[in-house]
């Protein structure tokens, strides 16, 4: 009886870690579909945000800047401040007015303006910090070919974490697409990248 026990919960088990493993396989699948769907030339688009004071911002008031963009949530555990630290620390050694850094949230629901502005202060002061409602966090999100999933899991303060795209997108004067920096690119190598964009000023 207890052998026969045990091979229903070996069976069980395997069940289990087959089941896990399809999970995963999908849930990948998933996420390279949505990368495929959006080839880079298409990334970008209208936007209508608010920003840590308040104050509306759309694609529009940026037109002639470069924007260098990071989609993100603040109670990102870890991914989300490197990235952000690492793009604050290009744009001080850039130092270049023409080079908008903005950070837009894929967790409207807990990033309040409030909760946007205090967090922005930790990063680089010209930082733009939006939010908006979550149907135009949604718009700018599919604009840009972010992938966003609410985790099924919580961490120790009973939080939901999101799993989301982690690329810093440095976009054109029109708004174009340029290229994009993968999570952990070194400061130095954004600054690199980023001036040989940057037309010399005559
Ligand atoms: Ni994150």
């Amino acid at each position: 009886m207890a052998r026969r026990l045990l091979s229903v919960a070996i069976a069980a088990t395997a069940v289990l870690v087959f089941a896990v493993i399809g999970l995963g396989l999908w849930l990948e699948e998933g996420r390279v579909a949505t990368e495929a769907e959006h080839p880079l030339q298409s990334i970008g688009g209208p936007f209508s945000l608010t920003d840590q004071r308040g104050r509306t911002v759309t694609n529009t008031d940026l037109r002639d800047r470069f924007m260098l963009i990071y989609f993100g949530y603040t109670y990102c555990p870890d991914v989300c401040p490197a990235d952000l630290l690492g793009m604050s620390q290009a744009v001080a050694v850039l130092d270049d007015k023409r080079v908008q850094p903005i950070f837009i949230t894929i967790d409207p629901e807990r990033d309040t303006v409030e909760t946007m502005a205090a967090y922005a202060a930790h990063f680089h002061p010209d930082l733009l910090a939006l939010t908006g409602t979550s149907t135009q966090i949604a718009t700018v999100a599919k604009a840009y070919g972010i992938y966003v999933r609410k985790t099924e899991g919580t961490d120790e303060g009973g939080e939901y974490l999101m799993d989301h795209t982690g690329q810093i997108y440095f976009m054109g004067r029109s708004g174009e697409f340029l290229r994009s920096f993968p999570h952990g690119t070194a400061p130095d190598v954004m600054v690199d990248a980023i001036r040989s964009h940057l037309q010399p000023t005559a």
